[in-house]
């Protein structure tokens, strides 16, 4: 398959990408919530149950794994990435080290990885990965994110994805403005402006090939502080006025993030997006937490009852795959889970 052909297949419409790639401290985080102690056993037990659902199949293009995710074989006998190609998805691998303080601008951040990447690029495709993701995080306030922060995060993900494809592989670019904070809607539409803007001068400076990239931005939402509320409609035109502006035609598919919103939010909005998707972008989702919330609370819940943690996300895939198609409603909410 070409790059091109990856990328369409990771974001084929009605269908998206599952961010099973938390590392070890985020997943940390996750389990304590639910009671469930951070061991690599009940990490593999809780992803394999998720990656061996019926959901795979129909609504999942693509998984990101984690580097030890990636290397795990499962008690059924395949590897990890076995099992998702075997239940027809694509598997990706998350390739940054993490966001670490800016040097010149430490409350803010700069991701890490590039050093030996070149080298872990080839361990992960033998192991099965055709695409890739790294992620930049930018905060607002009245004086972030920095104009150093937006330029050096831009490049570091421009270089990340000229290796990517060299090596064969979809990179996904994650430049993420957080949606803490107390600014409004428009607050966020202008950062994520100027973030998109400084993305793809890089990547065009470093010869990466549109066509063979995904983007993961996020929507255009007020922060979780704010008075202001939005609702769907106007977060859904905001958020396509912003790709339409500011992203070029040769990218094929766009995969959002959740970033903190639940799980109907995050629905809601996507659906809203594809309801007025005028563009050739696939528009669908890359979530976490809109993926995985309701089958993480299952799985604190009792570790074995495989039909209701598997129900729960197959729950979630369908009506995100729905939402990837303008086609979701909140009804379908409730007959589902009835
Ligand atoms: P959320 O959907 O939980 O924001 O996670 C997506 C992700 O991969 C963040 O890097």
């Amino acid at each position: 398959m070409t790059l091109n052909e990856i990328a369409k297949k990771m974001c084929f419409k009605g269908k998206g990408i599952l961010a099973a790639d938390e590392s070890t401290g985020t997943i940390a985080k996750r389990f304590k919530s639910i009671n469930v102690e951070n061991l690599e056993k009940n990490r593999l037990h809780f992803r394999q149950t998720l990656f061996s659902s019926s959901a795979m199949k129909n609504f999942i293009g693509g998984v990101i794994l984690f580097d030890e995710t990636i290397k795990q074989k499962t008690t059924l006998g395949p590897t990890i990435p076995e099992l998702i190609s075997k239940n027809g998805a694509i598997p990706g691998i998350k390739v940054d080290k993490g966001a670490k303080s800016l040097a010149g601008s430490s409350d803010e951040t700069i991701t890490e990885g590039l050093d030996g990447l070149r080298d872990r690029l080839s361990e992960y495709y033998d192991l099965g990965a055709r695409f890739t993701k790294w992620r930049a995080v930018y905060k607002i306030s009245d004086r972030f994110p920095s104009s150093q922060s937006i330029k050096s995060n831009a490049h570091a993900l421009a270089r990340y994805a000229a290796l990517v494809q060299e090596a064969k592989m979809v990179p996904i670019i994650e430049p993420e403005v957080l949606m803490d904070g107390s600014h409004n809607i428009d607050k966020c539409y202008k950062v994520t402006t100027n973030v998109l803007n400084e993305c793809y001068n890089e990547l065009e400076l470093h010869k990466v090939d549109l066509s063979g990239t995904v983007l993961k931005p996020n929507m255009i939402i007020p922060g979780s502080d704010c008075k202001d509320k939005s609702n769907a409609q106007e977060i859904a035109k905001k958020t396509l006025d912003c790709i339409k502006k500011n992203v070029p035609s040769q990218v094929p598919g766009i995969a959002f993030l959740s970033g903190g919103q639940s799980e109907i939010e995050s629905s809601r909005n996507l659906n809203e997006i594809n309801k007025i998707n005028d563009t050739n972008f696939l528009i669908t989702f890359s979530y976490g937490r809109g993926l995985q919330a309701s089958a993480l609370k299952e799985f604190g819940k009792d570790q074995n009852n495989t039909k209701n943690i598997q129900n729960a996300f197959n729950h979630r895939a369908k009506m995100n795959g729905l939402s990837s198609k303008g086609e979701w409603s909140e009804s379908l909410e409730d007959k589902s889970a009835a």
